[in-house]
């Protein structure tokens, strides 16, 4: 029994499995889907820390080259439901750089496989399109079984 719960233990502490799921919430306002996925994918809330997601609704009129503002309603409404679902692992809690889910030590990390070419192919472009390689990734799902990185 010792032994079962060590090993139960060791596997949760290393199986990436458990790093790499950040489900997008049920209870996703339509505001969100609406604003926030028509340049690029609705992003889950667990990829970014509450004080990135306050950065990023705060700096919605300069948002990346582009000025994607919203009405004061619909900000509130996002922000608010943003931070509530915030990353809360350690290891995703980070204030990422330049407000970038694709700045973060951890994507970084997660993707040094992958050559310069590769996130320039015409099908990817950039390493924000997370759904061209993750099969699931509108569902918050990252695992390595649902990757299939596109050949051009
Ligand atoms: C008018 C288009 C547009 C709208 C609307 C928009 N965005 Fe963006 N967003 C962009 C562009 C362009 C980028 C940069 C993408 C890239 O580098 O490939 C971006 C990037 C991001 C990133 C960083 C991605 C990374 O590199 O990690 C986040 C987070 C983000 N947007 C959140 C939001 C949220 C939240 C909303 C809704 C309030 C929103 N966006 C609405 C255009 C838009
Ligand atoms: C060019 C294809 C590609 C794009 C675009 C991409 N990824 Fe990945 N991602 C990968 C590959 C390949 C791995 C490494 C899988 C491995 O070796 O475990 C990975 C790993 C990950 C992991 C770790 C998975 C695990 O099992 O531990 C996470 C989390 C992740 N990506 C999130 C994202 C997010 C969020 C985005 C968008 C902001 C994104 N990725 C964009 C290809 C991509």
């Amino acid at each position: 029994m010792k032994h079962f719960f060590t090993l139960t233990i060791a596997l949760f502490l290393v199986s990436p499995v458990f790093a790499a799921k950040m489900p997008m919430p049920s209870d996703m306002p339509k505001s969100y889907d609406a604003e926030c996925a028509s340049c690029h994918m609705a992003y889950p809330p667990g990829l970014l820390s509450e004080q990135s997601w306050q950065n990023v609704m705060e700096g919605l009129g300069k948002h990346f080259g582009t000025d994607a503002s919203i009405d004061e309603k619909d900000k509130t409404e996002i922000t608010i439901w943003l931070k509530k679902n915030a990353a809360t692992k350690q290891k995703y809690r980070v204030v990422a750089p330049d407000n970038r889910i694709t700045k973060t030590a951890w994507f970084i990390r997660e993707h040094d496989e992958i050559k310069a070419d590769v996130w320039k192919r015409a099908s990817i472009k950039s390493p924000a399109n997370c759904g061209v390689c993750h099969t699931s990734a509108a569902e918050g799902i990252f695992s390595e079984k649902n990757i299939k990185v596109p050949a051009k």
